[in-house]
């Protein structure tokens, strides 16, 4: 096992330094990933793509470190742009937990401002609008043959409905997510620990009926963002609910998790993949050390072997995987969004986000945006 330590005052610094610039060079965009080093732009082409919220949220980690303003503008400009979403309306999917979470709610959270609250109670409400309660999940995405498709990554969207409830204290939200979070803890999660990334239930009876590779290898196999977002996302259950189904589930991924770390402690795009291709997943490193961080604070004494592993995995990152030069505008190489027929080994916008809040965390310093 290589073992490498981390100094968080100099990855704070790095990262505090590098986003100085990057801020000022991509202020007006919504940046998805680098090509040749530079950030591209959705705000026109793809206003709706699920992670149009990362940049923002980037702004909002940044401006609760350092303080200036400037971070809160940008993060508010994402924020009034993604208004175009909601006079569109149909190109809303699940995700709408991810991009209002971490542009309107995390401003409200932040900075109490009460245009943002309203556009993140209209998010959750959407979001709300998704479950189907034949199944008891709700729906990810759009498209005439999908009605019964839910997905591991909705564990994070569950967020938005646990702060609509704690916000305006009607418990529907709340009562949503959980039946959400209690038909993935039992369809989702296989015996081992690992976790499918799609499952398919019949809409009208609810009963699952089949489970997809999704962005993994294959069927049947263990994509490692799926594991992570399995990961964080029952933690966020657990904190917001203290329901025990949910530490006991989220326990039981991430020792799974654990026991299937590279020597290298640099995380493949499934743990089922073959030698060839070998490729890269940093994002999912950085998701599941978040989790791992977070459920660490709640088990105390107990929790020790999680933090363990997020370091490892945060200090492999931190001293092979980043870029902290101005060759790019993004800092975490190797991002790999599916295994199959979509980006690999490249920056991608969350893979920062989650490498930042990761860092932030370890300096004690984190804004909790979930
Ligand atoms: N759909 C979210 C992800 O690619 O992880």
């Amino acid at each position: 096992m290589e073992n490498h330590s981390i100094d968080v005052n100099s990855a704070v610094q790095r990262i505090t330094e590098k986003m100085d610039w990057v801020s000022e060079r991509s202020k007006s965009k919504i940046p998805y990933k680098t090509v040749d080093g530079v950030h591209d732009d959705l705000s026109e082409s793809d206003i709706n793509w699920w992670t149009n919220g990362f940049w923002s949220g980037i702004q909002w980690l940044l401006y609760h470190e350092t303080g200036n303003e400037k971070h809160a503008a940008i993060a508010r400009s994402v924020e009034q742009k993604l208004d175009r979403c909601f006079e569109e309306f149909y190109g809303i999917h699940h995700d709408a937990g991810f991009m209002w979470l971490l542009s309107a709610a995390a401003d409200y959270r932040l900075t109490g401002d009460l245009e943002a609250r309203r556009r993140a109670l209209h998010a959750a409400n959407l979001l709300a609008g998704r479950f189907n309660p034949a199944g008891n999940f709700i729906r990810a995405w759009n498209g005439t043959d999908n009605s019964g498709w839910a997905i591991i990554d909705c564990m994070m969207n569950l967020a938005l409905l646990y702060w609509a409830s704690e916000e305006t204290a009607d418990p529907r939200y709340r009562q949503i997510a959980e039946c959400h979070a209690d038909t993935a803890a039992r369809c989702f999660v296989r015996s081992d620990g690992s976790v499918r990334h799609i499952v398919i239930f019949d809409p009208e009876s609810g009963e699952m009926i089949d489970d997809l590779g999704g962005q993994g290898y294959a069927k049947g196999s263990s994509w490692t963002r799926g594991q992570a977002w399995g990961i964080y996302g029952f933690t966020i259950s657990w904190k917001h609910t203290q329901k025990e189904l949910y530490l006991e589930t989220v326990r039981k991924i991430a020792d799974y998790f654990i026991s299937q770390i590279p020597a290298d402690s640099l995380i493949p795009v499934d743990f089922c993949q073959p030698e060839t291709p070998h490729l890269e997943d940093s994002m999912a490193a950085a998701i599941a050390a978040c989790g791992m961080i977070e459920l660490s604070r709640e088990l105390g004494e107990e929790g020790v072997p999680y933090l363990d592993a997020a370091k490892r995995m945060l200090a492999a990152l931190l001293a092979k995987r980043c870029c902290w030069t101005k060759e790019s505008d993004g800092i975490l190489e190797r991002c790999t969004a599916a295994y199959h027929n979509q980006e690999k080994e490249t920056n991608i916008i969350y893979g920062d986000y989650f490498l930042i809040e990761a860092v932030f965390k370890l300096n004690g310093n984190d804004a909790f945006l979930w």
